[in-house]
């Protein structure tokens, strides 16, 4: 799917997440390039929503085979209003939870310049204030929304550092904004707002459980009718997939396997593991989070053909942990 690199391929610029190098980031997207910039839940692969060529610029780097919507970053609650209708509810829940991992699908504002190919040509935006300074600055310095799906080739899991943006993406975007490691690790929490009504369409680095509480009603799950195309149709079901078969709930280790634990309790056969890496060995599921895709990458990096899975409760963020588990577990 993704060509070899061209003679003429770009040179990747590293740039500091300070104000220099947030002003080299905000004007090579204002020129309509591709800069990877970290936000508190992974690297995003960013350009300016309202270039409709740069916004296929990220399809090629990524190597997607299919237009999906994007997530349009802004820098606040006031600037999402200018691309979103928000009703009281969602209103409610920006100002709870934004800047944070939370994105809203929401029916898009009439006058809106974002593109129609960030949109997948859907009547819905997808918006999301990322928590991290440095993001929010690049987005005020170029003062147009940014639309930034995951800084990683398609199907690969997401990129949480610099070097697992390059070692994706080098000399396919322009830049990369160095932020160091992202501090949740998992994607934002995708809900979708519809006429007071809520429905998860991804889990994510928010939990749903805080969701609820602070909306006073409950969270639905999935699309609206059974059978329906899921509503974040970026949520293949083989998607974030190592080359290794990924064996979940593990209740024992098989000789040779790579083990990906969790929590102080080693798993029978744990010493047969030809390497271990612990998700968190305090059990923690936030440590957990921010430690998923680098562990998964470099788990398969060494070349093990499988990967067994420690059990993983499914509350809190452990509902993001196990989903995108599942995903990369899923047949292909
Ligand atoms: O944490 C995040 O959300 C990261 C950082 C970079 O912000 N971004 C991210 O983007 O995960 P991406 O493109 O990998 O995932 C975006 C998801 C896809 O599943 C897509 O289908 C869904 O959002 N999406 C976007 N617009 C939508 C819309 N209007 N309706 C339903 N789903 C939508
Ligand atoms: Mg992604």
């Amino acid at each position: 799917m993704l060509h070899p690199l061209p003679p003429d391929a770009k040179r990747t610029r590293r740039l500091a997440a300070d104000q220099e190098g947030l002003r080299a980031a905000a004007a090579i997207l204002a020129a309509g390039g591709l800069v990877a910039f970290p936000t508190e839940t992974v690297y995003g692969l960013g350009a300016d929503a309202t270039n409709g060529p740069a916004v296929a610029g990220i399809y090629a780097a990524k190597g997607r085979p299919t237009f999906n919507p994007l997530i349009v970053h802004v820098p606040d609650l006031a600037a999402a209003e200018k691309h979103a209708r928000l009703d009281p509810l969602a209103r409610r829940l920006g100002r709870i939870f934004w800047p944070g991992p939370l994105t809203l699908v929401l029916d898009r504002a009439p006058g809106s310049p974002v593109s129609d190919l960030a949109l997948a040509g859907l009547p819905t935006v997808a918006l999301r204030v990322p928590a991290r300074e440095d993001a929010r600055t690049l987005l005020r310095l170029l003062g147009r929304p940014v639309v930034a799906p995951s800084a990683n080739r398609s199907g690969h899991v997401s990129a949480t550092t610099p070097a697992h943006v390059l070692a994706d993406l080098d000399g396919r975007i322009d830049a990369v904004v160095d932020g160091g490691p992202t501090p949740v690790g998992v994607e934002s929490t995708i809900v979708a707002v519809e006429a007071g009504r809520l429905r998860l369409l991804r889990p994510g680095g928010l939990p749903v459980e805080a969701i609820a509480e602070a909306a006073g009603c409950t969270v639905e799950a999935g699309p609206a009718t059974p059978g329906a195309r899921p509503l974040a149709p970026g949520m293949l079901a083989s998607h974030y997939a190592p080359s290794a078969a990924v064996r979940l709930d593990a209740r024992q280790v098989e000789p040779g396997e790579a083990l990906l634990a969790f929590g102080p309790d080693p798993l029978p056969g744990e010493d047969r593991a030809a390497v271990v890496l612990n998700l968190s060995t305090a059990g923690d599921l936030v440590q957990a989070a921010a430690n998923l895709f680098g562990h998964l990458r470099a788990l398969d990096g060494t070349g093990a053909t499988s990967i067994a899975v420690a059990p993983i409760p499914g509350e809190g963020l452990g509902a993001a942990i196990r989903d995108r588990l599942q995903r990369a577990a899923a047949p292909r």
